[in-house]
């Protein structure tokens, strides 16, 4: 069986994340056949501006960017929620990654959603908002399978999502289930 790199995006930047710690998390229990690694250039695109996304002028972060995610076998979204939807960072990077329309990095991408979030459903709107934006961007959004952890900030307050026993059964179970998930896909795109 070939390895799948699955690209890993953070919806916060702030260094304390607790969306990061449970990304990391993930990366330490992903089953063999799969292998996550975290991308952070998110961080550095400019706010999307079709002046700016010009072919043989972009940006090097936009450059790096679309690429990796060309690169990748799959995306795997960890995200908090902002306001009830997905946070600003979150959007513009889904954005920069849509575009040029019809041969954009993410057309046909596989991308799942999990997240940690204050409030007591665990981002679910703010997951939910990615997988639209990502869907309408193209990306074979995989819906079937994720993770919504409540009170983010209080249940990783001391312990690292790794440290966490009911944390670590949810994202093996999810791990399991998206890589049956992409195998799926291949199948489908074998026969096809
Ligand atoms: C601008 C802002 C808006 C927020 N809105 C929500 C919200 O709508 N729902 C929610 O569950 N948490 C909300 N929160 C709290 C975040 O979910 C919480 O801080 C989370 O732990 C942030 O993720 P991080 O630890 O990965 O940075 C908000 C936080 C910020 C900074």
């Amino acid at each position: 069986m070939t390895e799948k790199n699955v690209l890993v995006l953070v919806g916060s930047l702030r260094s304390g994340s607790t969306n990061r710690q449970l990304a990391e998390a993930a990366a330490e229990l992903a089953p063999e056949g799969l292998a996550l690694s975290l991308y952070g250039g998110h961080s550095e695109l400019p706010l999307y501006n079709e002046d700016v996304d010009v072919e043989g002028a972009l940006p090097e972060s936009v450059v790096a960017y679309r690429q990796a995610i060309s690169d990748a076998d799959a995306v795997l979204v960890v995200t908090p929620e902002h306001n009830g939807t997905l946070p600003a960072n979150l959007k513009n990077a889904i954005d920069w990654s849509s575009r040029p329309f019809g041969s954009s990095s993410i057309s046909a991408k596989p991308v799942a959603v999990i997240g940690t979030s204050f409030a007591q459903f665990g981002g679910i709107w703010a997951q939910d908002e990615a997988r639209k934006a990502y869907g309408i961007a193209g990306a074979n959004v995989i819906e079937s399978t994720t993770v919504a952890v409540p009170n983010s900030m209080v249940r990783f307050a001391e312990t690292h999502p790794k440290e966490d026993a009911e944390i670590r059964e949810q994202l093996s179970a999810f791990l399991a289930e998206f890589a049956e998930a992409l195998d799926g896909i291949d199948a489908e795109q074998q026969a096809a």
